[in-house]
């Protein structure tokens, strides 16, 4: 079993030993897994170029460490409780063995089709057990899993698609969260018919309702697996092969699709599993991110079943039919462990404490949150109602890039604080850097978090722009991994995240890049150009504040014009990114030489014009009494 840390002493020593000695810190884990053939190094790395390979030589499938490795022991222990939408409708359940057998016959329906190690998958899928199907399936024959959030727009698909070169899609006909059904296959042919080099659609029919199929190109699920036999051998994969790749948002407009290896993100995930939040054998874990995000990847998928566990896997939204939904939930299946979001647990404390009344929660042993820094309101509520002041809150940092957590507590071994990720875990060694890259060291100091060392976990480059990996992680300090976030670490040596540093905005633990939306609003005919910026939102953490300059607003007025730049936004990305604020103005506040100065409409849009700070440098100063007098929250 994975090493587990038990006190807050054996926390020390264990990372004292993994910073001191890293290479034998991370074989020491790796030792837990079954390789086909031994690494010959431990990692060899430089970050200039930069070049990282954790345990190089290994071969391996992450697929036989999640099934035959453990089958003997557990497998008629359920691996999935699947909860539907619709509380009415029958769940369903895997144990490992009948997972095994459904992952091994999609693996050879896809080998069948042709594909192959190396190859690209597009998964675009709700949350139903073959979503993870289809994930291991791939894992399981070397081709790489791509999934898309089932929420992205059909432009936003066809962009993956053809970045990502993929051959084959997976898809449903339809997708059911709350009271929204989402046409999955309607968006997919939509995305075909913007992008090219899709062969194959696979349907899986979770609504059975008619969609267009076609000829050729399109087949069902069920049809697709027919026949296929059951037992498929894995494909023997080297450490460093690609597992996935999986798209996340960056300053400027074009998505980067992280790059995940086999052996390291293998050990790191089941490790820090195991470690953040002290799985012990027979527990029950639920996880309320969705397959689409890294989250779901790393703490629903992987490292659970690395670790034989029992997971709940929620089809549906949190509030829906009611505010109890996640309660329920937990006393349904006596979850143990919860791990979720700080939107979520905002948005659930709004609705008042009477959903919680005669909810069955004493099962709750530990709750995670992550995506966001959690305000203290939320962690208290949450630790006090929701974990009746017996669960420790594990506030979890980390990033689609770190692979796992890297900084939290250690479930009740290490003291929290509300609103604090606390320590790093063993092999992590965060530093503080100014913006003149000079390093803060003790403690009391804030500035940009770095991580001096590689991990197992960490992305190994942006699929096929390895130069752009370079520049946006590796280039600005030296010889440190930059993560794009604020951190300060206190008196007591505790992290604290303060937020993104770069043009990055996290709208409900959803990273969105500002240049990604102006992009989309900017195709609205009638837009001349915009910038766009973050906004306090009680629920979401961050809402999305537009500054548009639109000369003419034509028949709809300014209202009509608000409302298609919204669609036209929802149209390019998806719902996620629709604008809370559209302020129509004459002009942006530029630069002599033409740069829009964003730190001045960050403060406008916080409600904050008395610090504007200097703004000698500005073009044309009136612009700025403008935008306040019309601006749309209280300045
Ligand atoms: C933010 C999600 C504060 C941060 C796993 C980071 C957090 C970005 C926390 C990554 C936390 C994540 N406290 N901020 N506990 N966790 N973040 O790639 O800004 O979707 O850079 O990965 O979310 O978002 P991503």
């Amino acid at each position: 079993m994975i090493n587990k840390i038990n006190t807050l002493g054996g926390y020390f020593h264990e990372y004292q030993k993994s910073t001191l000695d890293p290479e034998s810190f991370w074989a020491q884990q790796a030792e837990f897994f079954f390789w086909r053939k031994r690494w010959q190094h431990v990692v060899q790395w430089e970050f200039k170029t930069p070049s990282i390979r954790w345990f190089d030589g290994g071969k391996l499938n992450i697929t036989e460490n999640i099934f035959e490795k453990n089958l003997y022991t557990h497998g008629d222990q359920t691996a999935i409780f699947w909860e539907p939408n619709d509380p009415n409708d029958a769940p369903r359940q895997y144990t490992y063995q009948e997972l095994f057998h459904a992952v091994n016959q999609m693996a050879n329906s896809l080998k069948r089709e042709g594909i192959s190690k190396g190859d690209t998958v597009i998964i675009y899928m709700p949350m139903v057990p073959e979503l993870t199907i289809a994930l291991l399936a791939c894992a399981r024959i070397g081709a790489i899993h791509s999934v898309v959030f089932a929420g992205f727009s059909a432009q936003a698909l066809a962009d993956r698609i053809t970045n990502a070169e993929a051959r084959l899609v997976l898809t449903a006909d339809q997708g059911y969260r709350g009271n929204k059904v989402t046409p999955l296959k309607t968006v997919v042919d939509e995305a075909l018919s913007q992008c090219q080099g899709v062969e194959r659609v696979v349907v899986y029919q979770r609504a059975y309702v008619d969609v267009s199929m076609t000829p050729g190109r399109d087949v069902f699920w069920q049809e697709f697996i027919s026949n296929a036999s059951d037992d498929c051998v894995a494909t023997e994969m080297d450490s460093e092969d690609p597992l996935f790749i999986l798209y996340t948002s960056g300053s400027t407009g074009q998505p980067k699709g992280i790059v995940h290896s086999s052996g390291g993100y293998m050990v790191y995930s089941a490790y820090t599993f195991r470690n953040v939040f002290q799985y012990n054998n027979g527990d029950v874990y639920f996880c309320t991110a969705d397959i689409g995000w890294i989250t779901g990847h790393t703490y629903l998928v992987y490292g659970p079943l690395l670790n034989g566990a029992k997971i709940v896997m929620y089809e549906g939204v949190p509030t829906w039919p009611d505010a109890g939904r996640m309660w329920d939930i937990i006393a349904k299946y006596q979850v143990n462990q919860f791990y979720t979001a700080p939107t979520i647990i905002r948005s659930l404390l709004s609705m008042g404490n009477e959903y919680l009344l005669d909810k069955d929660l004493d099962s709750l042993k530990v709750i995670g949150t992550v995506g966001e820094p959690i305000n203290e309101d939320a962690w208290h509520w949450v630790h006090d109602h929701v974990g009746q002041s017996q669960c420790p809150v594990v506030d979890t940092w980390w990033q689609t890039e770190t692979g796992g957590v890297m900084i939290s507590p250690i479930a009740g071994v290490t003291p929290t604080k509300p609103s604090f990720a606390t320590l790093p875990l063993p092999g992590i060694q965060p530093v503080i850097i100014d913006n003149d890259g000079v390093e803060q060291t003790g403690n009391s100091v804030e500035g940009n978090l770095c991580i001096r060392y590689p991990w197992p976990g960490m992305a190994r480059t942006i699929w096929r722009d390895h130069e752009r990996f370079r520049q946006t992680y590796f280039a600005n300090y030296e010889n440190v991994y930059f993560a794009g976030d604020g951190v300060r670490r206190d008196e007591d040596g505790y992290y604290r995240i303060l937020g993104r540093v770069d043009d990055v905005i996290n709208v409900s633990g959803h990273r969105l890049g500002t240049a990604e939306i102006e992009n989309a609003i900017n195709e609205h005919p009638l837009v001349n150009e915009s910038a766009v910026v973050g906004c306090p939102h009680a629920i979401k953490g961050q809402g999305i504040y537009a500054f548009v300059v639109c000369p003419q607003t034509s028949t709809g007025g300014e209202e009509g014009v608000k409302l298609s730049i919204k669609q036209g936004v929802n149209k390019r990305i998806g719902p996620i990114a629709k604008p809370d604020y559209i302020q129509i103005v004459s002009n942006l506040p530029k630069t002599r030489s033409g740069k829009i100065m964003r730190r001045i409409l960050r403060k406008i849009a916080e409600g904050d014009a008395s610090s504007l700070g200097d703004t000698s440098t500005l073009l044309d100063e009136q612009v700025i009494d403008e935008i306040i007098q019309g601006a749309l929250v209280e300045v």
